[in-house]
């Protein structure tokens, strides 16, 4: 039996691991030249919401595990005064997966072995009230209390079931036939540690916390704590899941405190500049120093810094690089088009396409409708 916690471990935890070292290669080529959390979603870097609603939640120290293109961390954010918090960087030469991370970063924390320490997936977008993890944690004396949230289909997802009490019973591949669907509760990327814990974590190689710390932790008899709710709750991993949170965040449907404006149909960043006849809707964002032409319609879209949309295109749910450009007329619908790259008018994309960064595809080049 574990002692009962004295008054210092029973302190207001103050410290944060954040995974931000993924290659983030499902929402490519958005990720060739920035990391995935790096990626402005609702006007500013997606890190941005994090770190602020971590702070909201009374989180002063963060510790940044860094990996690909982890140069690119500490330029924006500093020592995280800006922000309120305390943060410090961490980089893996080679990647060591998400456990490996936890591990690695843990040489930076200040807390003692029984205290909690936070740890976020970099690229989940969510209501989670952190406070009411924290109070699960030590409420239910776990050694890890992890979110879990339901999902409408979750044939795409490990299911992590558990009992009356809340106890996780089972860590379960993505299931392969009806009868394998236990639940409908899946890992939400957001866990508490008990500090010890993560010092039991291998060095030196790469480790995944959700196929290999969590399922041996549960087999030795440890007692790993879910926490299920209904709050928003996104993975931002793919282009269309990127922007549908960047459009939820303007929406004021995502909540978070660093949205750099008025929640509403559009943000417009100080500097882009926006054709008086040209129709923003559905949380379409525009990025400082973007421009976009007369009677160009945007609804649901994310336009990157210095992009130049042309009179008269129509783009939905879309993501546009920064400084790529639109030619007139062009239709996108679910696209993808990478930094500087260069479409035509007069072109139809659709349907999950990614053009890569610098790519030029002349007028009227692709169409997915036949000619009028
Ligand atoms: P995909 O390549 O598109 O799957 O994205 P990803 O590389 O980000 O992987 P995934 O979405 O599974 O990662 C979940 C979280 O863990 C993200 O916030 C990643 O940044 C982070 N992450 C994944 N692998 C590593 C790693 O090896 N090191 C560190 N520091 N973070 C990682």
């Amino acid at each position: 039996m574990r002692p009962e916690p004295n008054r210092k471990q029973r302190r207001q935890v103050t410290e944060a691991i954040l995974l931000v070292g993924g290659k983030g290669t499902r929402l490519r080529p958005l990720t060739v030249n920035t990391p995935k959390p790096m990626v402005p979603a609702a006007g500013v870097p997606f890190l941005t919401h994090q770190l602020a609603r971590a702070r909201a939640a009374g989180v002063d120290h963060i510790v940044l595990a860094t990996s690909y293109l982890a140069e690119v961390f500490e330029p924006y954010f500093g020592d995280g005064s800006a922000l309120g918090l305390s943060i410090e960087y961490v980089t893996e030469t080679d990647p060591l997966g998400t456990g490996g991370a936890i591990r690695n970063a843990a040489s930076h924390l200040r807390s003692g072995p029984d205290d909690p320490v936070l740890v976020f997936n970099g690229d989940i977008l969510t209501g989670l009230d952190i406070r009411a993890l924290l109070a699960t944690h030590e409420s239910s004396g776990a050694d890890v209390s992890l979110h879990l949230t339901r999902v409408e289909d979750p044939r795409a997802f490990g299911l992590v079931p558990t009992d009356a009490t809340g106890r996780v019973t089972a860590f379960l591949e993505k299931p392969q036939t009806p009868e394998e669907i236990v639940t409908d509760q899946i890992n939400a990327g957001a866990y508490v540690f008990r500090r010890s814990v993560i010092d039991t974590i291998p060095t030196g190689r790469p480790v995944s916390v959700e196929r290999e710390t969590f399922p041996e932790l549960l087999s030795g008899g440890a007692h790993l704590q879910g926490m299920v709710d209904s709050t928003y709750w996104l993975d931002l991993g793919t282009p269309q899941a990127f922007v549908r949170g960047s459009a939820d965040l303007v929406l004021g449907r995502a909540p978070s405190p660093a949205v750099p404006g008025r929640c509403g149909d559009r943000l417009v960043l100080e500097t882009a500049e926006v054709a008086a006849d040209a129709k923003l809707t559905g949380g379409t964002v525009v990025g400082p120093g973007a421009v976009v032409g007369a009677g160009a319609r945007i609804s649901g879209s994310t336009v990157l810094a210095d992009a130049v949309i042309a009179p008269g295109a129509v783009i939905t749910d879309s993501l546009i690089g920064a400084g790529a450009r639109i030619g007139a007329r062009t239709v996108l619908t679910g696209a993808v088009i990478g930094d500087g790259a260069d479409v035509g008018p007069d072109n139809e994309l659709r349907d999950g396409i990614r053009v890569w960064c610098g790519a030029t595809l002349p007028q009227g080049a692709v169409r997915f409708s036949s000619d009028q």
